[in-house]
């Protein structure tokens, strides 16, 4: 996407914009968040913030984008020139996106190698020990985990620099079925294994004891990264979007495809984790010692798995470059650089920070500040603290600065929807319950009060 390119289609922006919702989130940390932080309780928790906090802030970002037509800081220094201090939006969210670049491109490397370990017939086991064993012998190789991150690296950078990013759009357009499809099987699968049903309990059953505070930080962190808000991308797809679509409905859509296919992963592995005897808060590796049991206890397994793992890949590149969007609009339209240029320090300062990121299962796995490695540190800071206050200030300058009757022309587009009354309940949400929501939640788990 070249800068002040736009969506050509209206199925198009949805499509691009589910390109960046949809992605690792849904088939690694979604699972494995549900399974270190007690299954059932934390879905719930996660739902109610998606609805209650999600949505409103992606429509409210994607309405100050497209109004301004411009990358997330200069939004708020067009929507407000008078109040430089909520460009700070931006600046957290560039912020936000390198951290979150320095691990998702690791995970990203994960996946990309275990597409050659699956094509190998490396991943043939059902038992934990062989799965952890497996997973062990990639992280815990320091320059396996640096060349599959810096593979994944040269591989987005690549597509940024060819300009082929709308290739990538259009792949995923197709792919994204069959990544629905073969989590479909696999849910069968899974759920057709002996003692699933204590898995899908595990899911369903919420057991509120278990919904502490730290819980539901982790939770609302999750729902702010699985939609891609709270650090300017969707401000950034916004300002891409066309006028006549309807920004509601389409983040109403998006935000539903990408729970399903979080539910779907959910589906597909906590059965299999209960059936095989693998712990559900194995942390980051569960994904990647479930999902190859699930498919080596099928038929034509291997092959399933391999494209598995190569649609895994895919979701996940289309994020990538949606988070990358971020500091690359933000480089080239304010300090005038070319696309090639910002594109290039951009990846070079992620490689920088990637390192200790990329080593944490092995040679930093003991530098450790408030008992979180590198890798935990940085997904920590950005999900649980830059995405949630970035949400609170888009939310405070959606509801108050930018206010009502801007809001409701904006959202019904020049009132040609007749959404009233949605507007009405979006607009509550942003003024008062999202803040507040996440203030309380932000402080209460970070044990301020
Ligand atoms: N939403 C992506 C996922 O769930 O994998 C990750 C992500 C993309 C986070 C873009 C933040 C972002 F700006």
């Amino acid at each position: 996407m070249s800068q002040r390119d736009a969506f050509t289609s209206t199925f198009g922006v949805l499509v691009a914009t589910l390109g960046s919702a949809v992605g690792l989130g849904n088939i690694w940390k979604f699972p494995y968040l549900t399974g270190t932080n007690g299954g059932a309780g934390f879905l719930l928790v996660y739902l109610l913030a998606t609805l209650l906090v999600g949505l409103p802030v992606m429509i409210a970002e994607i309405m100050l984008g497209r109004t301004a037509r411009a990358n997330a800081v200069s939004t708020l220094a067009q929507l407000a020139p008078r109040q430089p201090l909520w460009q700070s939006i931006g600046y957290m969210g560039l912020l936000a996106a390198v951290l979150i670049l320095a691990f998702y491109t690791e995970v990203a490397g994960w996946v990309f190698a275990y597409i050659v370990k699956a094509l190998r017939g490396q991943l043939q086991f059902t038992d934990p020990h062989s799965a952890a064993a497996a997973f062990g012998a990639l992280v815990g190789s320091p320059w396996q985990a640096l060349l599959w991150q810096w593979l994944v690296l040269a591989f987005t950078g690549g597509i940024i620099m060819l300009g082929v990013s709308k290739g990538i759009e259009a792949v995923t357009k197709r792919l994204m079925p069959l990544l629905f499809l073969l989590l479909f099987l696999l849910c069968v699968r899974s759920l057709t294994l002996p003692g699933a049903m204590a898995g899908l309990a595990f899911l369903l059953q919420p057991d509120f004891g278990k919904i502490t505070t730290s819980v539901v930080l982790t939770a609302l962190g999750l729902a702010f990264f699985k939609l891609s808000i709270g650090m300017g991308t969707m401000i950034t797809y916004g300002s891409y979007f066309r006028d006549e679509q309807n920004i509601p409905a389409t983040a109403l859509r998006v935000m539903l495809a990408d729970l399903s296919v979080s539910l779907l992963a959910g589906v597909a592995i906590f059965p299999a984790v209960f059936a095989f005897g693998f712990a559900p808060s194995a942390g980051p590796s569960l994904v990647f010692m479930t999902i190859p049991a699930v498919f080596y206890s099928m038929p034509g397994g291997s092959l399933f798995m391999t494209l598995f793992f190569v649609l895994t890949a895919i979701a996940a590149t289309g994020a990538i470059l949606s988070i990358l969007e971020v500091p690359v609009a933000m480089l080239t339209e304010r300090l005038g650089w070319h696309r090639r240029k910002a594109t290039l320090v951009t990846l070079f300062t992620i490689a920088l920070l990637g390192v200790p990121a990329a080593l944490s299962h092995g040679v930093t796995a003991g530098w450790k500040l408030f008992g979180l490695n590198p890798f935990e540190l940085f997904d920590f800071i950005s999900s649980n603290i830059l995405l949630p206050l970035g949400g609170i200030l888009i939310a405070l300058f959606a509801g108050w600065v930018y206010g009502l009757p801007k809001l409701r022309d904006a959202l019904s587009n020049h009132g040609q929807l007749q959404n009233t009354r949605i507007i009405g309940l979006l607009y509550l949400l942003t003024r008062y319950v999202a803040p507040l929501l996440v203030a309380v939640i932000l402080l209460k788990g970070l044990n301020v009060f």
